[in-house]
């Protein structure tokens, strides 16, 4: 275990944020995860655990212990039907896509160059381009902070919905996860529903093109994180009813929804965003993406408040124009642990 004097998180959140914090442990495998997180918890010492910290604000320095996971290990069994894969949740998840591609167990390509680790992704539940983390998960092992110890939940326990999972609900702030099961179908069933995928033939087409395109179409659209600090996409895309959905579509013929079923529609956040005007516009060092007006970045020396400050911004102008409420997709820190975007 590796704990650190210097105690920047500048390096530690994709947003690079720069702010420090009391005491910052790397934990390289599982022993020392619990053991650190223990530690904290016992002596009533603020906890933030980090993974890629690709999804997370953090607004003034943590008043507590960081614990970085940082444990490494993919186990590979196979029967009939499937590969199963058990992860440790300090592997990076793109080089998991990679690896499973490398070894010709396609599957997860939908889901490439999604920054975070593998603990991270059953959070907020990774989606892309027609996938998410769920389809793909047997079980999440956690440690559980109250109890002391670890617990293995299978994928229908973890109440996966979008962007959302038990980890962002009942279990907030109570679990630390230790490690995943996957499951990759030996049949490779394609998911090319999504926009530039639909170019595709079933027949043709292979994962490695799959990968490729999703990789390409990501470049385009969304920041790299090493260039331009972000946390993805911002905001979820809102789900409201078909009623109003169909009332805002009078006024506003564009709008871009995607009928879920008879009653609801999701609406594209980002089309509410830049409709609204906020393309490029800044606020301190914190700014939305030209490209993508879901994403915020860090323009200049952005702090975790300029970044919520402008987020509430945008919050405030969209109920005011649309009547919709947008919700935080990333989870925001204070300096002693998660607040809503109105507190922080
Ligand atoms: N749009 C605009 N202006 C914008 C951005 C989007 O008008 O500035 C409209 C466009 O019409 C576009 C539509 O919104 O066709 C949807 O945009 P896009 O396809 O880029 O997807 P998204 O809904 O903005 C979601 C996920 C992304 C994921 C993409 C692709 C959420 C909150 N975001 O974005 O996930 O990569 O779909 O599947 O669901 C993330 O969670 O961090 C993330 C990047």
């Amino acid at each position: 275990m590796d704990t650190n004097i210097y105690h920047s998180l500048v390096k530690l959140n994709t947003l690079g944020v720069d702010v420090n914090c009391d005491q910052l442990i790397h934990a390289c495998d599982r022993k020392q995860i619990v053991e650190a997180c223990l530690n904290a918890t016992c002596d009533k010492v603020p906890l933030l655990v980090l993974g890629g910290g690709s999804n997370i604000v953090l607004t003034t320095n943590f008043e507590g212990t960081v614990v970085v996971i940082g444990s490494k290990g993919i186990i590979v069994t196979e029967d009939a039907t499937a590969y199963r894969l058990v992860v440790e949740a300090g592997e990076n998840w793109h080089d998991l896509v990679v690896f499973c591609l490398e070894n010709k167990m396609p599957g997860l390509e939908n889901l490439a160059l999604i920054p975070g680790s593998v603990g991270a992704a059953p959070i907020q539940n990774i989606g892309a381009y027609g996938a998410d983390f769920a389809q793909y998960c047997d079980w999440v092992e956690y440690l559980d902070l109250e109890t002391g110890l670890c617990q293995r939940l299978n994928a229908s326990e973890c109440l996966f919905g979008y962007r959302d999972s038990i980890f962002k609900q009942a279990l907030k702030q109570r679990a630390v996860i230790l490690s995943v099961g996957l499951s990759l179908d030996k049949q490779w069933n394609p998911n090319l529903s999504y926009g530039p995928l639909r170019e595709f033939k079933r027949e043709s087409v292979s994962p490695q093109m799959v990968f490729d395109c999703i990789c390409t179409t990501r470049q385009q659209k969304l920041p790299d994180p090493k260039v331009l600090g972000n946390v993805g996409s911002f905001f979820k895309n809102p789900i409201i009813s078909l009623e109003q959905y169909e009332a805002l579509q009078q006024q506003y013929p564009d709008i871009v929804g995607y009928v879920i079923n008879e009653r609801e529609v999701k609406l594209a956040a980002g089309w509410l965003i830049e409709r609204s005007g906020f393309k490029g516009m800044t606020h301190g060092g914190a700014a939305v993406h030209l490209n993508q007006a879901l994403v915020l970045i860090n323009k200049s020396h952005a702090t975790g408040y300029d970044v919520c400050q402008l987020a509430r911004h945008i919050i405030a102008k969209i109920r005011n124009h649309f009547m919709v409420t947008l919700e935080v997709e990333p989870r925001i820190f204070g300096a002693t642990g998660q607040k809503e975007i109105n507190d922080a």
